[in-house]
Order: structure tokens, then sequence, then C-alpha cells
């Protein structure tokens, strides 16, 4: 079995109200959102740095953006990372673990500091 073919964890069902960003093993950053975003009207756009639009591909499959770095269409994934070495399998923290900080003891870090002090 290659990491590609790896089985899915089961979903969950998403959230009302919500766009969740899925995380999935060795692939693409998933878009979703709730089927209640449609009737709110919600709409979703990809831009790029100077907020140009990237058209959303219309395939009917779910919006993945590219975080191996080799689409040939980024910031869609375009299934590249199948074909390389590519892993990605942080696992998000359980909001019981002990060692997960809260938001105010969460450690400053650089760019905590430079929204402190700016140059
Ligand atoms: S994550 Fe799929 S091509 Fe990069």
């Amino acid at each position: 079995m290659s990491h590609g073919d790896a089985p899915r964890p089961p979903q969950r069902p998403l959230p009302p109200r919500s766009v969740t960003i899925r995380c999935r093993i060795d692939g693409p950053l998933v878009v979703e959102l709730s089927p209640d975003c449609y009737d709110l009207g919600l709409s979703l756009r990809v831009t790029d740095h100077e907020g140009g639009e990237h058209p959303l591909p219309d395939d009917g499959r779910p919006l993945a953006l590219c975080r191996c770095g080799h689409s040939a269409r980024k910031p869609f994934c375009d299934g590249a990372h199948k074909t390389i070495p590519f892993t990605a399998r942080q696992i998000a923290p359980s909001p019981s673990a002990p060692d997960v900080p809260s938001a105010d003891q969460t450690p400053t870090g650089p760019l905590d500091e430079h929204k402190r002090n700016p140059p």
C-alpha cells in the first residue's frame, strides 16, 4: 500500500455554519463548508497575494489546496503529492491533553514579539 492509499479516518459531521480546513494525511488541505453555508449565501474565494482571484476548480470534487508544492495547478491540488515522498501527518492536540497550554498560557514566539515591537 502506498502512502496515498492510507485508509481514511471516519468523517465527523461538519458543525453548522462552519468552514473546516481538513489536513489530509500526506495530502492537501481540504476546504469543507457545512451545507447550510450555501443556504446562507456564503461564497468562498481563493486569492493570490495581491487579491487576484483564482477561479475555483469546477470538477465537482472538494476544494483541495496544495501543501506539497508540486501541483501543476497551484494553489489547488492536482494529486502530484501521491507521486513524491511527501509526508504531512501532524495530529491536532487533544483539547484535554495536559500539555496543551490554554490561550492565556500560550508561550510567546517571534511573531508575538514582532507585534509588540514592530521595526
Ligand atoms: S498536496 Fe496535492 S499536489 Fe500538492
